[in-house]
């Protein structure tokens, strides 16, 4: 079998390239740059330069990849910077999608087994009230954030998309991921790249944090990119073709708690402090999903807890600043 990953260099990009490898699926991926091959542990990924610009170019590219699995990760997918670049954020998000999805329609009548998985957010839910949660799929979409717009966006057009093209396409609503590698902006990333300068005498010992009272459910991207996968190559899938699946711990962790977990973790003595310009227009207090359809059909996943994947983020973070320091 063969997958085709968009957006494949990025952070889930790459875990989920690596995971496919490991169930022997051969993989190809998108990437806005020339590359080389992309080496991972469990094979290589031949990169094709195409930044979705065009249903032809794209339609191009799955003729010649003739994937199996499409798997759309590639987008702009930070919710500050959002706000700071809306139409940016919707062309990259929505549009791209929608050349996209064009060429799934007629790549589709080619190979009539493929399926997409697209990617969307839990920002789609935008404003939910306390007594909505958890999340299911089927509560209203608020969005709040031009990201969170952008992503219920998408899951609407692959609803019509299914409807009236029958696309062979299901839309995931992943809450925060979290994990080793993921980039600054983020806040997990944003509070251990701090810790470790403060460790290593880069910085003095003040880590600076933006909104510490609102809670998230939090998902390790190695659990994330198993469930993609296991959703992709399920027999009932075509059951979930034209719907929208949350992909959850079904619990919520305050971001107090992830920065004192981070912190119970070093040996620096931290001191807090805030800074305003972390902040932003809008942040809901408390998130977490609702995960029965996913349950229903991948029973018995077995989580990694968010200690785990804090300790583990904190020691990458630690090696990579060795290895840049080399
Ligand atoms: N980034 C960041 N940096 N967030 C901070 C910080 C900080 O220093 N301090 C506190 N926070 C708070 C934010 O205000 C927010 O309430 C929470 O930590 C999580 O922020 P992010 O990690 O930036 O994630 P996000 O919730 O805005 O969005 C992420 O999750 C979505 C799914 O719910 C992103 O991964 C999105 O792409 C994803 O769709």
């Amino acid at each position: 079998m063969k997958a085709l990953i968009t957006g494949v260099q990025g952070f889930v990009g790459k875990y989920l390239a690596d995971h496919l490898l490991s169930q022997g699926i051969e993989v190809w991926g998108t990437s806005r740059e020339e590359s080389p091959l992309l080496h991972l542990t469990h094979g290589n990924v031949k990169i094709i330069k195409n930044d979705l610009n065009s249903e032809e170019e794209i339609l191009n590219l799955l003729q010649n990849s003739k994937p199996d699995y499409i798997f759309h990760l590639a987008g702009q997918s930070n919710v500050k910077k959002s706000w700071e670049d809306k139409a940016g954020t919707f062309y990259a998000n929505v549009n791209k999608t929608i050349f996209l999805l064009d060429a799934c329609v007629r790549y589709q009548k080619e190979n009539p087994n493929m399926r997409l998985l697209t990617v969307g957010s839990s920002e789609e839910y935008g404003k939910v009230e306390p007594h909505e949660l958890p999340i299911k799929e089927t509560t209203p979409l608020r969005p709040m954030s031009p990201y969170g717009a952008s992503k219920a966006a998408v899951s609407m057009l692959i609803q019509q998309y299914h409807k009236a093209h029958g696309l062979n396409v299901v839309h995931v609503r992943p809450f925060n991921h979290i994990g080793p590698g993921q980039a600054e902006g983020f806040v997990v990333p944003d509070f251990s790249n701090q810790i470790v300068r403060i460790e290593t005498g880069q910085i003095e010992p003040v880590i600076r944090v933006g909104n510490l009272s609102a809670a998230r459910d939090f998902i390790d991207v190695r659990d994330i990119v198993d469930i993609y996968t296991k959703l992709m190559i399920l027999k009932r899938s075509d059951e979930l073709f034209g719907s929208v699946i949350n992909v959850c711990s079904g619990e919520s962790r305050g971001i107090r708690e992830i920065l004192d977990i981070l912190v119970e973790n070093s040996e620096a003595c931290i001191t807090i402090e805030i800074d305003e310009s972390k902040l932003r227009p809008i942040d809901m207090p408390i998130y977490f999903g609702e995960r029965s359809i996913l349950d229903r059909y991948l029973p018995n996943l077995d989580y990694i807890k968010v200690e785990e994947t804090l300790r583990d983020t904190l020691k990458s973070t630690r090696r990579l600043k060795e290895n840049e320091s080399d």
